[in-house]
């Protein structure tokens, strides 16, 4: 318990230190470290955004040549020329009209995004899995073939593993990953879809 505390910290201390919002942008780090789901240039989804760590690395990533539009309920604490801020939820239909209106296609979709846990567990993984389906779908209408997904998911319940089942059937390569920067006794992990077939 006490080694995590301490590791909890060093995340945090290090993220102060570079200048990150979150230290959830080390967990984008690491995926992207495994699995180089983003490439120089492209346009980047980023849903469930705020306050803006996982933004914040997808901007370096892309190059200013590329694009993140950020969606979140609350506000994203970034500003850069190439980057696209829309507060609103993801689980309005309403919300991919207003993500068109900056891009018809994107070519990677991510979600961090999670419900403000009560901590009673049958509750929390019903709310998150609604968020997962969510951008599930936002990802099913808006990616490009040969795009890529990051879908937050929590470990446990047969709802999970439906949710995966069905994505696997969509992207050529399907891996489920904790990253390191994810505290030890969390059940976070997160899907990666490599490779979109519509
Ligand atoms: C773990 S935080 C994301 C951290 C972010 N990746 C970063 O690096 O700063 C989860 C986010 O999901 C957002 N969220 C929860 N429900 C949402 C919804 N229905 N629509 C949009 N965002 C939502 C929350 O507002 C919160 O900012």
């Amino acid at each position: 318990m006490r080694k995590h505390r301490v590791l909890g910290d060093h995340f945090y201390k290090r993220a102060k230190k570079l200048g990150y919002l979150s230290r959830a942008a080390f967990k984008l780090e690491d995926i992207q470290r495994k699995f180089r789901v983003i490439r120089k240039g492209v346009t980047v989804l980023d849903l469930g955004a705020a306050p803006g760590g996982w933004t914040q690395v997808s901007l370096g990533y892309v190059g200013k040549h590329g694009k993140v539009i950020s969606v979140d309920l609350s506000p994203v604490k970034v500003d850069a020329p190439n980057l696209v801020k829309i507060q609103a939820d993801i689980t309005s239909p309403e919300t991919i009209e207003k993500i068109k209106k900056h891009a018809e296609k994107v070519d990677v979709v991510l979600s961090d995004a999670a419900p403000h846990l009560s901590g009673i567990w049958e509750y929390d993984i019903v709310k998150h899995m609604e968020l997962a389906e969510a951008a599930y779908n936002i990802a099913c209408k808006l990616l490009s073939p040969g795009g890529n997904i990051v879908i937050k998911l929590f470990e446990g319940g047969e709802e999970v593993q439906a949710f995966i089942t069905k994505v696997r059937r969509r992207f050529r390569r399907v891996s489920i990953y904790r990253t390191k920067a994810t505290r030890k006794h969390s059940r976070e992990m997160y899907l990666i879809g490599i490779g979109y077939s519509p």
